[in-house]
């Protein structure tokens, strides 16, 4: 989409960003931003008036010069690598959108690697896998994909991507969870005596006390309205008498979400539940809102669609091994975990991206799931989280962290592996992470990410190091 790429002439891009125009031009000509013609198209040569800039590029790579990486890494950003054209609907394409997930890569970025590095039926691992985008995207290319991830209900998101199901029996069981729900949800709108002639037979009573009994959790008590946590709990309660309860669980915890007491343009970082009923202004719809009170419009908005996606993707993927391991991959010890399939065969890749020093607490942005589903925490052992910061101290101790990773699967890939680290490595710590694992960077690909779902619309610049294992 244009709008993404925000085109300005060369002197509207100029006084814009307080430079002159023969500067812009002077940026293009070394290659440090792309042109582009009205329509948005990369060009090498601009008919008479047709050449604008991307003011969110300009804007990037001003900002790299101010930090002093531009100089560092001598390179201009990769126009494929941008995606500026791609439409949202693309990005989270089929299952890629099954569960929200700060901090995930788009699997077009996954794509374009994969395709030009590897072949079909090759074993691609991502140590740091998240919602398991590498897993989905290398399967649906036809390849062998192993995923290791800290968080447990990181581990189930991306399970319940790659599962294989029986699309009519998922779907069956999708929607008739959420008509039950739906059905509980009238009777705790509708006065006793509407629900007298509604519901004659229903056995309701108690239910509500027994529903509220099962629920210990301090923060479900507050971040929800009486009315969603009834309706949440009592989808919980149905899950086990389901065949597909991982995938029900997934659609649950989509609804929970987005059913908290918050603000509807806070849906990743909120910091307290709103008081149920209470208006606020809505950045997000430029209007007063209120928050939600209840999940059953929300069960009811994630139900089809996530039987429409899995449908989706049943129709692309390949039937080569997924192997999803929980635990730290400082320390995992991969061979226990390979499926008999691979037998003794090597990785061939690696395509992964950490996370970065400070900026995400992985467990904590789904501390709804954890609630609700109790899944046992291990915040402890994330490299990196956000509640450590940024310091000097923090940045040692993640080099540390990944370079013992690296450390740690190296020795199950291949001599002449290719391995892929998207790093937003604002604080150069990748070459050192390289040398203490037993790697060096062969190249660097640099680009601009203008446009993100879940963390806002800054631009920023991500890096793709390419590395290799040394060989002593
Ligand atoms: C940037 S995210 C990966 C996102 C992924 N590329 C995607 O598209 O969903 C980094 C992941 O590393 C995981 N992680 C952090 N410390 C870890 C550790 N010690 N072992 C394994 N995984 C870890 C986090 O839980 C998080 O899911």
């Amino acid at each position: 989409m244009i709008d993404d790429l925000e085109l300005v002439t060369l002197d509207e891009a100029a006084q814009i960003v307080g430079k002159t125009t023969h500067n812009i031009r002077d940026y293009i000509q070394r290659g440090r931003i792309n042109k582009y013609n009205k329509n948005g198209e990369l060009i090498l040569k601009a008919s008479n008036g047709d050449l604008r800039v991307s003011l969110k590029e300009l804007k990037i790579f001003l900002s790299l010069v101010e930090i002093g990486e531009e100089k560092h890494h001598h390179a201009g950003l990769h126009p494929e690598l941008g995606f500026y054209n791609l439409p949202e609907h693309q990005r989270t394409k089929h299952v890629h959108r099954l569960h929200p997930y700060l901090g995930k890569f788009i699997p077009q970025l996954v794509e374009w690697f994969l395709q030009r590095y590897f072949m079909p039926d090759a074993i691609i691992l991502d140590p740091f896998m998240g919602s398991g985008t590498t897993l989905v995207q290398g399967n649906e290319m036809g390849m062998h994909t192993i995923g290791i991830d800290i968080s447990p209900f990181n581990c189930l998101i991306a399970k319940v991507k790659t599962d294989k199901y029986n699309c009519e029996k998922a779907r069956t069981e999708i929607l008739e969870v959420e008509r039950r729900v739906k059905t509980f949800s009238q009777y705790l709108t509708h006065s006793p005596a509407v629900n007298l002639l509604l519901f004659p037979d229903e056995k309701m009573e108690g239910l509500q006390e027994s529903l509220l009994s099962e629920c210990q959790s301090d923060y479900l008590h507050s971040w929800f309205a009486p009315r969603t946590l009834l309706e949440m709990l009592y989808y919980r309660r149905l899950i086990p008498h389901y065949y597909y309860q991982d995938l029900l669980k997934i659609v649950l915890s989509r609804a929970v979400r987005s059913s908290r007491l918050i603000p509807h343009y806070d849906l990743a970082t909120p910091k307290a539940p709103l008081p149920v009923g209470e208006q606020y202004w809505c950045r997000k719809h430029n209007r007063f809102c209120t928050p939600i009170d209840n999940c059953i419009e929300k069960i009811h908005a994630y139900s089809e669609d996530t039987a429409r996606r899995i449908t989706e993707f049943d129709g692309l993927r390949s039937d080569k091994t997924v192997t999803i391991i929980q635990g730290d991959s400082r320390s995992i010890q991969l061979n226990e975990h390979y499926p008999d399939v691979l037998g003794n065969r090597l990785i061939d890749g690696i395509f992964t991206s950490p996370p970065y020093v400070g900026q995400i607490d992985y467990h904590d942005q789904h501390i709804y799931a954890y609630e609700l589903f109790g899944f046992p925490r291990q915040d402890e052992s994330e490299i990196g989280p956000k509640k450590s910061g940024k310091s000097k101290l923090a940045q040692n101790k993640y080099v540390e962290g990944i370079a013992e990773v690296f450390r740690n699967i190296l020795p199950f890939v291949k001599p002449d592996g290719t391995i892929f680290i998207v790093a937003n490595d604002r604080f150069d710590l990748y070459p050192e992470i390289a040398r203490l694992s037993g790697m060096f960077i062969q190249e660097e690909f640099h680009r601009a990410v203008t446009k993100r779902t879940e963390q806002g619309n800054d631009p920023y610049q991500e890096t793709i190091f390419m590395l290799k294992k040394e060989h002593k």
